[in-house]
């Protein structure tokens, strides 16, 4: 089929052809007439589609006639696409009092998504804004109906504009050819915006795709100091995170969007079919416990990780002066972004750097410490430095990683703000960071372990 070729521009432009899955042999985007740009738009649920039995209740019905509905079809006639009447028999398309073609395509609104409306015409009006065209390759032919005066409730034909002055040609019911000077014209309804609430994601159709771990940097946590302590550093690090909802579903491309999930989450708001991006910035903590003197090596590393997953929604859709309207949708989200873990080397003694004889293996953790059993020691006086630990937890966007500085155990052991904390001791930044950015927070925790014991 012919496809739209000067649509280019404007909000919802070149909706679709690919979107609406399955293209049928004999499908077309319905093009519109928008006014303020001079130009043909696609719509995004019109379409010009061979006939379907199946599919006739999503069929636009021109007029009713004692043996029900007549539908808009199209045929070519001599070279022209002509707006024809599909009556009952649905069978062929009559095109004009003398002419009908067994070839032929009707005029349908997937998912009932599109508000139409038969707007009154008048010889003089101007070309509507949102006119259904009869061929989208011909921005000055569309679709028209006149009151009957017996057998339909309107004969329907194509209104055709010579410059500024349109005609309306039809026929009846006896097939009699009529010119009318006025009317009515159909038309689609631009939506302003869209909002989908209630978004329900189907984990069953979850596909998760990663590349390969990539490593983003080298640490050593050691401990120096005369006592045990559990040994800490943050990681921060950047990524660019994005999340798009799919495209298509008869929802007009560029078009403001609001998402809302089922839960009360809302998303930013995003155009159509476009994703949401954004440069994330995280925390991730490092922490081992770790008697004196010994270090242990930790890798950090990530992924860059894709999600698909089918979710439903209801959708609604706003005009400027009409009623909002609503259906239930289903569509798919991909969301990009960082997953990252901490790789744990052995225990190992800061002077000679053999291993520590250990009943704990090499670990992958994204969890807590580990706390043994040791002797309680007081801290020293001067260790007091009592920096709160709320120091740790960054105040700029971006959250702290669901292994936390603390576990609950230490949390209980804070109030009396006995643990020690020193300027980091830190290793050296192993690689550069390819894909993240990370910056290691210049501070490390010493807990001493009677903190760790009630
Ligand atoms: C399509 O939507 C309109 C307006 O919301 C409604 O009046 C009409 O009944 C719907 N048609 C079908 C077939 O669902
Ligand atoms: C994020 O995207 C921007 C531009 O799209 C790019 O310049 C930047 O390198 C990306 N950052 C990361 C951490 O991938
Ligand atoms: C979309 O939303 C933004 C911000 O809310 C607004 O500035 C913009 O005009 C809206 N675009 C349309 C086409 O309504
Ligand atoms: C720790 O890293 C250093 C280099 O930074 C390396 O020489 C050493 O062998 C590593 N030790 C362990 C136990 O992985
Ligand atoms: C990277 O992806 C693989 C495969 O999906 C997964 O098993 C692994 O846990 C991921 N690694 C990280 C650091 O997320
Ligand atoms: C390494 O040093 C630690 C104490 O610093 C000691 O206990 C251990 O036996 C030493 N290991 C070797 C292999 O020398």
């Amino acid at each position: 089929m012919k496809k739209n070729r000067n649509c280019e521009s404007g909000w919802w432009v070149v909706l679709l052809t690919a979107t609406l899955a399955a293209p049928v042999l004999g499908e077309a985007s319905a093009g519109l007439f928008n006014a303020k740009l001079k130009q043909v738009i696609t719509s995004s649920t019109l379409k010009w589609n061979n006939l379907k039995k199946e599919a006739m209740e999503t069929y636009v019905i021109g007029a009713e006639s004692p043996q029900g509905p007549i539908y808009l079809c199209r045929a070519r006639h001599e070279g022209d696409m002509l707006l024809g009447q599909l009556r009952p028999e649905y069978t062929s398309c009559a095109v004009s009092g003398s002419k009908s073609y067994d070839v032929f395509e009707v005029l349908q609104n997937i998912e009932n998504a599109s508000l139409i409306t038969w707007k009154p015409w008048l010889r003089f009006s101007p070309k509507p804004s949102g006119g259904i065209l009869v061929d989208s390759s011909v921005d000055s032919v569309f679709i028209g109906r006149a009151k009957a005066e017996s057998g339909f409730s309107h004969n329907i034909g194509r209104i055709a504009y010579d410059f500024a002055i349109g005609k309306l040609l039809t026929f009846d019911d006896k097939n009699n050819e009529i010119t009318e000077t006025q009317g009515e014209i159909l038309i689609e309804v631009e939506p302003v915006s869209y909002k989908i609430e209630d978004v329900e994601l189907d984990l069953t159709t979850e596909q998760v795709r990663s590349s390969d771990p990539e490593i983003f940097g080298e640490r050593v946590l050691s401990n120096v100091e005369s006592t045990a302590a559990t040994s800490t550093a943050a990681i921060e690090y950047e990524f660019n995170y994005s999340v798009s909802w799919g495209h298509g579903h008869g929802i007009g491309i560029g078009l403001n969007t609001t998402i809302e999930m089922a839960d009360g989450t809302i998303y930013p708001q995003i155009e159509w079919a476009n994703p949401f991006t954004e440069k994330r910035s995280k925390f991730y903590n490092l922490e081992r416990y770790l008697e004196p003197g010994t270090a242990c090596n930790v890798t950090f590393r990530g992924n860059r990780t894709e999600r698909d997953v089918q979710y439903t929604g209801k959708l609604t859709t706003y005009y400027n002066d009409h009623e909002p309207r609503s259906r239930q949708m289903r569509g798919e989200r991909t969301e990009i972004t960082l997953e990252v873990e901490a790789v744990y080397g052995e225990i190992y003694f800061i002077g000679n750097n053999s291993l520590v004889p250990t009943t704990t293996t090499t670990t992958t953790t994204t969890t807590t410490t580990t706390t043994t059993t040791a002797a309680p020691t007081e801290p020293t006086e001067s260790d007091k430095n009592n920096i709160p630990i709320e120091i740790m937890q960054p105040n700029q966007p971006g959250e702290i990683d669901s292994n936390n500085l603390v576990d609950s155990n230490m949390d209980k052991a804070q109030p009396d703000k006995e643990q020690n904390i020193k300027n980091a001791i830190v290793g050296p930044l192993g690689s550069k960071p390819n894909d993240a950015n990370m910056r290691i927070i210049s501070l490390t925790l010493f807990i001493p372990v009677f903190a760790l014991l009630l």
